[in-house]
């Protein structure tokens, strides 16, 4: 396994794959990683020739200070894990590699972006498709994989793809769960005791609203999913969103077409947390 931290590095050794006709995987991540992300590095092994992991905490996509500042840096550990499921090559670029000069561009995801995550974290994925572009066109991958814990950040991916012409395949995969039912994140780790403790009680509460589809409207499903993990004293929610798998539209029937998700974001005291569940 190669370690890189430089694009230059990494955009010859690249090109010198592609000229084998080699299929390129590409993971990208912001470190401190678990089995969520190692699953996506299996998933690349399995569909590509060579597997790229990157690791860079993007400053562009944080819309908090505090958060950037404590979000959970584990280089050492994140290399020695990726070197156990057989990733080919690590990129962990400095800021001023990725950014030697300030990225100004402003993309229009439309409605995608008005809703869930985009309303809460303003600028978030603005700052998602700055970074993901830059990889990308370093990169230059054949297939990129994506966890769907971040379900509305792929398609945030999509369309960046789409306007930018990249013609990547994005590949969206499973979300990993702890035991408990807590889907991974890198933020689990900044949890305390408690709150760990009391955090998967989020998904338990999905995976009871998904028995209950038949029975409450979904207005009365969001109250419902609210009322329920705000039950818990440790929990808080921020929003819960009853939302269209494939156009993100908020969900007022359950007779509408397509299949729904069931997408929330909680507080754990000061630790965000976000999920989903296909009804
Ligand atoms: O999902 C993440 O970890 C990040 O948003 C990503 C895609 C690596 C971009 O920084």
């Amino acid at each position: 396994m190669q370690v890189l931290n430089t694009k230059n590095e990494l955009i010859s050794l690249i090109s010198g794959l592609k000229n084998k006709g080699k299929v390129i995987g590409f993971v990208p991540t912001m470190g401190a990683l678990h089995e969520g992300h190692l699953s996506l590095v299996k998933e690349s092994k399995k569909n590509s020739d060579v597997t790229v992991v990157s690791i860079f905490v993007n400053p562009t996509q944080f819309n908090d200070p505090e958060d950037l500042k404590r979000y959970p840096r584990t280089l050492d550990k994140d290399v020695e894990l990726l070197g156990t499921v057989g990733c080919d090559i690590v990129f962990a670029p400095s800021v001023v590699e990725i950014y030697p000069e300030p990225d100004t561009r402003k993309f229009d995801f439309g409605y995608i972006e008005s809703v869930m995550e985009g309303a809460k974290r303003p600028g978030h994925f603005n700052g998602v498709g700055q970074v993901v572009s830059r990889l990308f066109d370093i990169v230059r991958p054949d297939k990129a994989f994506f966890g769907m814990k971040d379900f509305q950040q792929i398609a945030i991916i999509r369309s960046m793809v789409k306007q930018l012409k990249y013609t990547v395949e994005i590949i969206p995969c499973p979300i990993i769960r702890e035991e408990s039912g807590l889907a991974r994140s890198s933020r689990n780790t900044l949890l305390d005791e408690e709150h760990k403790k009391n955090a998967p009680h989020i998904y338990a509460t999905l995976k009871k609203a998904a028995s209950l589809v038949s029975e409450k409207n979904v207005e009365e499903m969001k109250k419902w999913i609210a009322d329920e993990i705000n039950s818990n004293p440790f929990l808080e929610t921020e929003y819960v969103e009853i939302v269209d798998e494939e156009t993100l539209q908020i969900t007022k029937d359950w007779n509408e077409p397509g299949k729904k998700v069931a997408c929330v974001a909680v507080y754990a005291g000061k630790i965000r947390l976000i999920d989903n569940i296909v009804f």
